[in-house]
């Protein structure tokens, strides 16, 4: 099997050889493949789900661009899930494990192996764009939560965490303006940023009972209102006697930056251990507010942001 895999990765290597190129922020080039921008280990694993992958019909799939809020919709959906699936015991893995390690992620720890996964737990994340799903997921009747966020905070976020990352090998980090100059152009992880975004509202209000489209900035305005939403299109909402006995508000809770942030396993833990992705999960969580873009970009740099965003939206019914 293990010699299987090693020559799949290595034909995957060869045809991504042959794609257009671009810098991308973090040190190594970004393939073109399908409209979207992708640093070669997820594409590589994209490629092999997209040949590869089927999901359980039950399978819930959170959707998102990198730094729009993953971490946390993955931590509301596992523990509103367990909640009522699964004992007590399962929901409080969220204490000892980061959320990346509770939901797996589709174009990495699956393409890797389909089997890194608990089955009694439908979740399973993905940062590929919709037009890229595999059409296994397309044509099934599974579930897409998408979470977006406004694109000068998902950028601002982004440039720390990829900073971070650089610095903890002792690398430079690629200077924000720099960062900011390829991002305007579309050029990130699963970038365009916009594309992504449009790929999955267009698909939301064409299958608006199979794709479920939030956002950061809603969710954190109501919190209680959005876990609510999350579990009764999850198929698992929130009895009388948990909304009253204050179930929603402990889910909250837990799943709250303060929360997460300050658990021994995300202030010094790693996740992905013993794989060349291995992050630590601290660069997970950094201030989780609303505008902080406000403290890092000039008002220049927000306004000319702003403007492709609306260009690029214009006339889809979205404003972000
Ligand atoms: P900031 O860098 O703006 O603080 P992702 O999970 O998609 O990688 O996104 C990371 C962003 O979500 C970071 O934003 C991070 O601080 C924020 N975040 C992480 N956990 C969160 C939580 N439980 N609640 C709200 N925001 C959270």
């Amino acid at each position: 099997d293990s010699a299987e895999r090693k020559n799949e990765a290595k034909n995957y290597n060869e045809v991504m050889s042959t794609f257009p190129r671009v810098k991308g922020l973090n040190g190594y080039d970004y393939y073109l493949y399908q409209g979207f921008f992708y640093a070669p280990f997820f594409l590589e694993g994209l490629m092999a789900v997209q040949e590869c992958f089927n999901p359980q019909s039950t399978d819930i799939f959170v959707a998102s661009c990198p730094k729009t809020g993953t971490t946390w919709l993955k931590a509301l959906t596992f523990a509103i899930f367990t909640r009522s699936r699964l004992s007590g015991s399962t929901t409080s893995s969220l204490l000892a494990k980061m959320p990346h390690d509770c939901v797996p992620l589709l174009e990495y720890d699956l393409a890797q192996n389909p089997s890194n996964r608990d089955l009694a737990i439908p979740l399973v994340s993905t940062h590929v764009p919709y037009s890229c799903l595999p059409k296994s997921i397309i044509s099934s009747s599974c579930k897409i939560i998408y979470i977006c966020r406004d694109a000068k905070d998902a950028f601002v976020s982004l440039w720390y965490f990829l900073a971070r990352l650089q610095m903890s090998k002792n690398v430079e980090p690629l200077p924000l303006e720099e960062a900011f100059e390829l991002f305007c152009n579309g050029i990130a992880n699963f970038g365009p940023y916009w594309d992504h975004v449009l790929g999955y509202w267009r698909a939301s209000l064409e299958f608006p009972e199979k794709i479920l489209f939030l956002t950061y900035e809603e969710m954190k305005k109501d919190t209680a209102a959005h876990a609510k939403k999350l579990a009764e299109f999850m198929g698992c909402s929130f009895t009388l006697e948990e909304e009253e006995g204050g179930e929603v508000q402990k889910i909250i809770s837990m799943c709250s930056f303060e929360k997460l942030s300050n658990l021994e396993v995300n202030k010094n833990g790693k996740h992905r251990l013993d794989t060349p992705i291995a992050i630590q999960n601290s660069f997970y969580f950094r201030k989780g507010e609303i505008g902080d873009w406000a403290n890092h970009l000039t008002p220049e740099m927000g306004a000319r942001l702003d403007d492709i965003m609306e260009r690029k939206l214009k006339g889809s019914g979205l404003k972000l």
